[in-house]
Formats: C-alpha cells, sequence, structure tokens
C-alpha cells in the first residue's frame, strides 16, 4: 500500500455537528456520520475530511482544541470513533481528520499552565513577550489578560493562542526563539505525538488547518516548509499510506517545498479560483467566469492555475473545492443551472476535488442567522444537511429550539430526497460526473490537463485531459470554435451542443465532455 489511493479520490467534507444527528440532542454527531457513509459512497466519495472533533470550548467551533487526544463528548465517544472508521474502511472509504496545529484553545492545559506565570515545563510552548509593558508596538494586542507578564501572540480569534515554532528572523532575542531552537522542535515534537496517537488509531491522514501558520516571520514559509518536511519523514516511514492535505493554497510552497500530498485551491482574493468563481465587485457586479450572465476572464484562472499545477503534479494535487465551512456556498453567487456547470469544470480537471456537504443539492448560504461559536459570517454555510421531508428535513429527531442551527425551511429547500432520481437535478449531475471521473482515470489524474480554447474574455473555455476533451460555456451566447471532432464519442452533456466538420458549437449556459479514440 501506498498513497497512491489519493490518486483517485474524490473527498465529501463533513461538518460533524450539522451533518446528522443519531440520538436527538440537536447536534450532529459520529454515530450519525457512520450511519451516512453508504450515502457518501453513493454519491461516489470514497474519503472524508471531518471538521474536528476534539474536546474544545467552541469559541471557534472546533478549531480551539482544548484536549487533542479526546473526542468531544458532543460527537460522541472514543468507540463511536472506532466504529465510524471501522465502518469506512469496511466500505473501502478513508478518514481525514482536521489537524490544527498552529495554536490551542485558551483553555487547552498547556496554556493554563504557561499563563499562570509559574515556571512550568510549558512556558515556551507558546509565545509570550518579556513583560506586558515592554511589548513591541506590534505585539501589544492581547495585552494583560492573564496573571504572566507578557503579551501572547494569537493566531486567531483572541481565544486561539498561537503554538510556539520559533521565529524564521528574530528581531526580539529577548523572547523570541529562533525555529531551529530547541523550544521551537519540542513543539514540533508535541505535535508528532498528537498526529502519531491519532495515525495508530487508524485513520488515514489530516487535513492540516493553516498549514502556513507555523513559524513567525517566515515570510518566505522557509522555516515552516522545513517543519512539515520532517512531518513528512515521519509518515513516509511509520504511516505511509496515510496522506496530509494543506490549507494554504499555494502548491509550490505547500506541495513541493513542504511535502503535503495535496493543497487546497481557496478562494483568496485575486487568485484563480476567485476569479473562476467567486469574484464580486463589491456586492455588485459578478465577474466571475462562472456566473449567470458571465463575462468572466478564463486567463486569469489560468495565469495562477498553469504555473502552480506544472511545478507540483510530479509531486502531489491541487484540491479543487466546491466550497468549504468557511466561505458562502455557491447559490450565493450563481444559480443552480451555473453550478452545474462548476461541478462539471471541477469533476474534469486534475487534482483531488472535494464536495461540502449539501453542495450535491445545492443547499443555500443563510444570510439571516446569527454567528454561532465563532462563524460569523460563515454561519450560513453551516446548517445542518437537509436529507428529507421529515422533521428537521430529516437531520434530527429533536425539538427545533435544541437545533445546532435552524433548517432551511422554506417550502422550495432542496433536499436528498427531492433531487436524488431527479435527472438534471445539482445531485446527479455531480453523482454521474464523479462516477465518470472514477470509470476514466484520465479524468483525474493519470492524464496531463492542456489548454485547447481559452481567450480572454471570451467563451468557452476548452481542455483536453488525455483522449477526453471538456468544452464549458457559462455565458448567454452560444460559442462556436474551429475544432474537429473527428468522430469523438460524447462522453457528458449538460445543455446543448453542435458541431459540424471543423467547429464545435456550445450553446449558452452548456458543457460538452467528448472521448476521442
Ligand atoms: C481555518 C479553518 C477555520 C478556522 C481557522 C482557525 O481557516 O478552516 O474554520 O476558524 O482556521 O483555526
Ligand atoms: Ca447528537
Amino acid at each position: 500500500m501506498s498513497t497512491s489511493w489519493l490518486k483517485n479520490s474524490v473527498f465529501y467534507e463533513v461538518y460533524p455537528q450539522s451533518f446528522y444527528d443519531s440520538n436527538s440532542d440537536g447536534i450532529g454527531d459520529l454515530r450519525g456520520i457512520a450511519l451516512k457513509l453508504d450515502y457518501i459512497r453513493e454519491l461516489g466519495c470514497n474519503a472524508l475530511w471531518i471538521n474536528p472533533i476534539y474536546d474544545s470550548p467552541f469559541m471557534d467551533a472546533g478549531y480551539d482544541v482544548r484536549d487533542y487526544k479526546k473526542i468531544a463528548p458532543r460527537y460522541g465517544t472514543e468507540d463511536d470513533f472506532k466504529h465510524l472508521l471501522d465502518e469506512a474502511h469496511k466500505r473501502g472509504m478513508k478518514i481525514l481528520l482536521d489537524l490544527v496545529p498552529g495554536h490551542t484553545s485558551d483553555t487547552h492545559e498547556w496554556f493554563k499552565a504557561a499563563k499562570t506565570g509559574y515556571p512550568s515545563e510549558y512556558d515556551n510552548r507558546y509565545i509570550f513577550t518579556k513583560s506586558v509593558w515592554d511589548a513591541p508596538p506590534e505585539y501589544r494586542l492581547m495585552c494583560g489578560v492573564c496573571e504572566r507578564d507578557g503579551n501572547y501572540l494569537v493566531n486567531y480569534f483572541s481565544s486561539q493562542p498561537a503554538l510556539n515554532y520559533g521565529f524564521h528572523e528574530v528581531k526580539y532575542p529577548a523572547w523570541q526563539f529562533s525555529a531551529d531552537s530547541p523550544e521551537a522542535w519540542e513543539t514540533v515534537e508535541a505535535l508528532k505525538d498528537i498526529m502519531r496517537f491519532w495515525l495508530d488509531k487508524g485513520i488515514d491522514g489530516f487535513r492540516v488547518d493553516m498549514a502556513d501558520s507555523l513559524v513567525k516571520n517566515d515570510d518566505e514559509k522557509i522555516s515552516t516548509a522545513k517543519i512539515w518536511r520532517d512531518i513528512r519523514l515521519m509518515m513516509d516511514a511509520d504511516y505511509p499510506d496515510a496522506v496530509l492535505i494543506s490549507e494554504w493554497s499555494n502548491p509550490l510552497r505547500a506541495i513541493v517545498n513542504s511535502g503535503f500530498h495535496a493543497d487546497f485551491y481557496l478562494d483568496h482574493q485575486g487568485n484563480g479560483y476567485n476569479s473562476l468563481f467567486r469574484k464580486r465587485f463589491g456586492d455588485g457586479d459578478n465577474l466571475s467566469f462562472f456566473a449567470d450572465h458571465a463575462h468572466g476572464d478564463i486567463e486569469e484562472f489560468l495565469a495562477d492555475y498553469t504555473p502552480a499545477y506544472l511545478c507540483s503534479r510530479e509531486h502531489g494535487y491541487i484540491s479543487f473545492i466546491t466550497n468549504n465551512h468557511d466561505m458562502p456556498r455557491a447559490p450565493f453567487y450563481m444559480s443552480d443551472e451555473i453550478i452545474r456547470l462548476s461541478h462539471a469544470f471541477m469533476m474534469t480537471m486534475p487534482g483531488v476535488p472535494f464536495v461540502y456537504y449539501g453542495d450535491e443539492i445545492g443547499m443555500i448560504y443563510r444570510t439571516d442567522l446569527v454567528s454561532k461559536e465563532g462563524g460569523f459570517s460563515r454561519t450560513g454555510s453551516r446548517t445542518p444537511m437537509q436529507w428529507d421531508h421529515t422533521k428537521n428535513l430529516g437531520f434530527s429527531d429533536a425539538d427545533e429550539d435544541m437545533l445546532y442551527l435552524p433548517v432551511d425551511n422554506r417550502p422550495e429547500a432542496p433536499t436528498v430526497e427531492n433531487q436524488a432520481g431527479v435527472q438534471g437535478s445539482i445531485y446527479e449531475n455531480l453523482k454521474a460526473l464523479i462516477a465518470l471521473r472514477k470509470e476514466f482515470p484520465e479524468l483525474s489524474n493519470d492524464s496531463e490537463f492542456e489548454i485547447v480554447y481559452a481567450k480572454s474574455h471570451d467563451y468557452p473555455f476548452a481542455y483536453r485531459r488525455g483522449s477526453f476533451v471538456a468544452f464549458v460555456n457559462p455565458s448567454d451566447d452560444d460559442r462556436t470554435i474551429e475544432y474537429r471532432m473527428d468522430g469523438a464519442e460524447v462522453a457528458y452533456t449538460i445543455g446543448d451542443w453542435s458541431a459540424d466538420e471543423n467547429t464545435v458549437t456550445i450553446n449558452a449556459r452548456s458543457f460538452l465532455l467528448i472521448k476521442h479514440s
């Protein structure tokens, strides 16, 4: 065995609190995920990434870990976890947990000891200035909140103190440790110990939260990469089947320099993902390539993606995501029709794609909710999965006011029940595309990605994947390009197309996948 299983995988991201509640307390749980494994497999996904399930005060939905080795009671017990893992493995499915290496909760035992100011073995586990009074201006943020005379560095919310992996460039030697110091490497060892704990239980790897955030003053991420390469050596030696997938969105740094097996393509202002799916001018005009009345620019995507793909393809994979728990869901930006086209694109590109729970049915982004557990604007993408027309849309038997977040009560709310088996639904479209990707490994990673037709501010976009060619036209106009079908077979279509000897016409809001013999 090896990590070759990753090559043709399609992942499903499960936000555990909102997926399926098996014991009617209003919150999703591990038993609930186990009960829905067949559903996930039926969609075609063969691997799961589960957001943090560890003990936590949930100031950031579990990304504030209180105990890395304990499962949060609300999700179940160790036995429930073992059951889930066994059930997944029985079905040939993989499970990745979420590793949060950059910070802990301020209620973690390490931090509780470090903040007292009394000597303890965790004195250097976090980054404290020498004194609250003489902290340099850029480090005054958390001035004087605990007994210890110093300000601690925060990685995200104020309840998430940064772990000490040292500084690449030490500017204040009185309290900044070098990235090469024993103190910094003690934190690395503590991280490895946590990883081993779960890998020894048989998990198939980790999605790594804020993977670039470890070493401070490390603009080029040189010392951060060194740590990950060291961890990769441990993985290769002791857990050769397990993978690490980074939240980084920089394939050169993450995959090539740091040894991650795959890296997420995230929605970052100005990058290729943003230009394809999420490029909005303020609250107004949608300038994405995939949009209603689309008038985006495919060259913006290619300028970002192509070099990243070329430099990383021999080392690992770029992961397209339908969405994740941090961004507004796609219907906020585009109609179901355009979503289907975007799925066709993602499922015919190289890499390892991720489907965020509920995206397979077009669950909406809710703008009417107040923040839950540090979600803020992200809360609207974290609502309960919509299974069927029964109580709470099948998510939970609990009373409505007990639910983790309210379900989508609109009469037109999409559910698995009203989409499965319905020709042309988002669900059936995605399922068919995943099935094609599995049937023909050329569509995942057994072939190169080559551009066939791409012009700035023009449609369609056409690309070759081995013997396949995909044409996608989200715009409102039928578009004709020179292309010889040469008797190619039609492998998949959305909308309409036509061809004569030398040209192909892709109608407005259509997709065509052909296979040459
Ligand atoms: C990542 C997570 C996000 C979390 C943050 C801090 O970006 O995806 O949900 O809030 O890291 O851990
Ligand atoms: Ca529950």
